[in-house]
């Protein structure tokens, strides 16, 4: 598998300033043993950036991740973080999107097409979340609903850009909920949406792009979801939160 395999941490809005340290302590006590496409991702607050560097550097296949940034470059934009500052410190990804982004912070489509393109000019890469809410899978439209997240957000983009991202499917109804969509559901979503990139960017482009599956993701169900042929690693929640979980999250992966 060529593709990169990738176990994202998104710690959210959790732990205090000793806890992040120990949790980054316990992660990293004994060494990783990685495949070459193999990586991590620690999407922290933004407090604990420079904090997840320090260890970042001296780990090979592991990156930091902001969990957001700015949709404006520079200037009068009190409390806002922007893509220039992230890599400036050294940050490789940022997640853009992410549902409660979207849900509590009224992020449209065209908002994170404009957060996506100011990250990309700064040499971020976005992880790029996607995802419908339960409502839309009962009405069995979900395929085109997220299909229509990407187009929205991403389609606009060179071929150059657009190979610089990585997805992250999360099925709403599967975040925080411990009702994780089965390993199928993923897959069926995983092809789907890699067949509307193949539309727009052709197959070569579609084949090199990671998708991650989010939602409920945890040390016991990773290697099952991971496995399938079109899901390539995980974007993880409440599981990243502990050292023993996320280890086992990482070693589910492909
Ligand atoms: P969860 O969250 O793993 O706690 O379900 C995933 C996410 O929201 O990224």
């Amino acid at each position: 598998m060529n593709r990169k395999q990738i176990a994202a941490a998104n710690w959210k809005m959790n732990l205090k300033w000793a806890q992040a340290e120990s949790l980054l302590n316990d992660l990293f006590k004994q060494p990783i043993h990685f495949s070459p496409n193999q990586q991590v991702a620690l999407g922290v607050p933004f407090p604990y950036l420079s904090m997840a560097l320090s260890y970042a550097k001296n780990h090979s296949h592991v990156e930091v991740a902001a969990q957001n940034s700015a949709q404006y470059a520079s200037g009068a934009y009190t409390g806002e973080t922007s893509a220039e500052m992230l890599q400036s410190m050294g940050v490789h990804y940022v997640i853009l999107g992410h549902s409660e982004r979207r849900e509590y912070f009224g992020e449209t489509n065209a908002v994170l097409a404009e957060k996506v393109k100011l990250a990309l000019q700064n040499g971020l890469a976005p992880i790029f979340c996607c995802g419908e809410s339960l409502t839309i899978r009962e009405s069995g439209t979900q395929n085109e609903y997220v299909a229509n997240q990407l187009k929205e957000s991403l389609f606009d983009l060179s071929e150059f850009d657009f190979k610089k991202i990585v997805i992250a499917y999360e099925p709403i109804w599967a975040i925080g909920t411990g009702k994780t969509a089965t390993a199928e559901q993923a897959q069926e979503m995983h092809a789907y949406l890699r067949s509307a990139i193949a539309a727009q960017y052709g197959e070569e482009v579609a084949n090199s792009i990671s998708i991650l599956y989010g939602g409920s993701v945890k040390g016991a169900n990773a290697k099952e979801i991971f496995g399938q042929p079109d899901v390539d690693g995980g974007l993880v929640g409440g599981a990243s939160l502990k050292a023993d979980e996320f280890l086992q999250v990482i070693a589910g992966l492909k």
